[in-house]
């Protein structure tokens, strides 16, 4: 896990690294069990009610065993994020017309899931992430022998992973939630370039992360990681950035929503700079 703070070669933020399960103070995800994924457990992937608690505790513990985010002891995971995307029907209907969707940073794949559930062919759906959180998306979905969607393991920011290679130019809609927030201005332009490069002209780039009201740097102290909170317009700014130095031209569309408006708790972000709340976003490439 490389991470020399300030240059691109830190692939995952140190904040991510193992920690005590007991001495993290957020730990309870029950009441993030919301009747949306109820019955997505339920329906899908056939898990009664009555087990579903115990359920999610047991994929929260093997996921923080991997890698200890915030987001997973506050179980957003288990709140619908990608189908709250006012776009969202126009995604499922791109994808059941045979439109390629890769979610990178997918983490367990529950965006997938959902697009799945919702009638997307899974063999249209791609998952990368870094490291491999695929083992337990398969255990929380109960679906080894159904979801023919395709898990890559590898970092977005490589240029020597064959299989993300082949997805070059390829992909109609990126998906990219509660990821480049984890880097710096400068690294999370490099980040959407490398995005870019899976991308044609008529492709979207799609997703949320942390944003504030104030587009800034912002040391985080409690997590010893420099990050940039976009706005709308620094958005904006850097889809321009990205598109000079690819030769690419985005329209880009963001907006600010507070935690309990992603259906979170206001306090969960009480760890962060004041002011915190989610930037989510739409970019089109048009040229
Ligand atoms: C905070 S989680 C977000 C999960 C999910 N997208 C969501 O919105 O709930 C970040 C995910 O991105 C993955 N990740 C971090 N850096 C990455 C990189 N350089 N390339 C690919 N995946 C990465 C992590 O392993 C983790 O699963």
């Amino acid at each position: 896990m490389a991470m020399s703070k300030g240059s691109i070669d830190y692939s995952e933020p140190e904040y991510a690294k193992p920690q005590d399960r007991a001495k993290v103070p957020y730990y309870n995800i029950d009441h993030r069990l919301v009747p949306e994924t109820q019955q997505l457990l339920e329906s899908y992937s056939h898990i009664a009610r009555e087990k579903q608690l115990k359920h999610i505790h047991l994929i929260r513990d093997k996921a923080w065993d991997i890698r200890a985010y915030p987001c997973i002891c506050l179980g957003s995971w288990l709140t619908p994020q990608l189908c709250r995307l006012p776009i969202y029907d126009d995604i499922l209907g791109r994808v059941q017309g045979g439109a390629i969707l890769m979610d990178v940073g997918t983490f367990l794949g529950h965006d997938l899931r959902r697009l799945a559930y919702d009638g997307a062919p899974s063999d249209k759906l791609y998952g990368v992430d870094i490291v491999n959180h695929f083992d337990i998306s398969y255990e929380f979905f109960c679906d080894p022998d159904r979801f023919k969607g395709h898990f890559i393991q590898a970092d977005i920011l490589s240029t020597t992973s064959s299989e993300l290679g082949a997805l070059k130019g390829q992909v109609d809609v990126v998906l990219v939630s509660q990821v480049l927030h984890q880097w710096d201005w400068n690294n999370q332009v490099k980040a959407v370039e490398a995005l870019a490069t899976f991308t044609k002209p008529g492709s979207w780039i799609i997703g949320n992360q942390i944003g504030n009201p104030v587009a800034q740097g912002v040391r985080l102290k409690s997590l010893s990681a420099i990050v940039w909170r976009h706005n709308p317009d620094s958005f904006t700014k850097m889809f321009e950035a990205v598109g000079t130095a690819t030769g690419s031209q985005w329209e880009t569309q963001a907006w600010l929503r507070t935690f309990p408006e992603m259906g979170w708790d206001a306090k969960d972000g009480a760890w962060m700079e004041p002011n915190a709340c989610v930037i989510e976003f739409v970019a089109r490439r048009v040229s």
